[in-house]
């Protein structure tokens, strides 16, 4: 049987590399410059000047790592007339407009910029938002989030996103999003099989013990 594996195993490795090579050459960096025209006119009435939205219903995307940042403006746009992958009326309609090298130039100008952290604010619950953040739980099959996000919630690109200092009200939508599978562009369900297993206290005390990481 390995006879017949091995060279599979072999070409898959070949293919993604050769894909992951095609990706770098497809993908110049944005120009940060333009991407700030765009945001200081059109972003700004949200997310504010710089990214940090002055308004917990909206994310902070300053700091937040350029190929999420992408990813998520792609999926809100939706491609050949197809269902965007994220849905959110606001969002689907503000990045309508833009080209990919746009988004790009975006994506460049939001992740240079210096996120303004919250704080966590229900001492109550710091302790088991903490457990579950570093540990997750076991007796359910629940991954920890420090696993994929990082220890301090810096996320580790390009795949997983920063999370620290994020509106908490953000965190938990998204957390109840995934879970009921409103929001369902995290790549092999990793977000959504995570939420699943979340209660509403869970998820209060984890996305308040978030806002306050740094
Ligand atoms: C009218 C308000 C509004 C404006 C203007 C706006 N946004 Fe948003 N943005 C939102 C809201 C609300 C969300 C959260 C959507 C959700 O809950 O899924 C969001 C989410 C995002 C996200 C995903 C963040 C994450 O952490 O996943 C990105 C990226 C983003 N916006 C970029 C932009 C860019 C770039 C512009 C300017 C071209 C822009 N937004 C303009 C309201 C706005
Ligand atoms: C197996 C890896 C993995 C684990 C463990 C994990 N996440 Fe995630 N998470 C992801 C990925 C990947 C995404 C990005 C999904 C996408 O591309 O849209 C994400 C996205 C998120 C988002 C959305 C961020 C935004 O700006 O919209 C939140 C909030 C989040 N995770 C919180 C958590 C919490 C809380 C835990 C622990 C209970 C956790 N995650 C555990 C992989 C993981």
């Amino acid at each position: 049987m390995t006879r017949f594996l091995l060279p599979l195993i072999a070409a898959a490795f070949v293919a993604s590399a050769a894909n992951a090579s095609d990706a770098a050459k497809a993908a110049p960096k944005g120009n940060p410059a333009k991407g700030q025209a765009i945001a200081s006119t059109v972003c700004i009435a949200c997310h504010g000047p710089d990214g940090n939205s002055p308004a917990p219903a909206n994310p902070k995307i300053a700091g937040q790592h350029a190929d999420y940042l992408l990813k998520q403006m792609k999926n809100f746009k939706g491609a050949d007339g197809k269902q965007p992958e994220r849905v959110n009326a606001i969002m689907n309609g503000m990045i309508a407009a833009y080209d990919e090298a746009q988004m790009r130039d975006l994506a460049a100008y939001f992740s240079m910029q210096q996120q303004k952290g919250e704080q966590a604010r229900n001492r109550e619950t710091i302790e088991s938002g903490q457990k579950l953040y570093r540990a997750g739980d076991k007796s359910k099959g629940l991954a920890a989030c420090a696993a994929c996000h990082g220890p301090a919630g810096a996320g580790i690109p390009a795949q997983y996103p920063r999370i620290q200092g994020q509106y908490a009200e953000y965190i938990e939508a998204q957390l109840k999003a995934f879970r009921d599978g409103t929001r369902a562009n995290d790549p092999a369900k990793m977000m959504r099989m995570i939420a699943i297993k979340m209660t509403d206290p869970e998820i209060k005390a984890v996305s308040d013990y978030i806002a306050g990481l740094r």
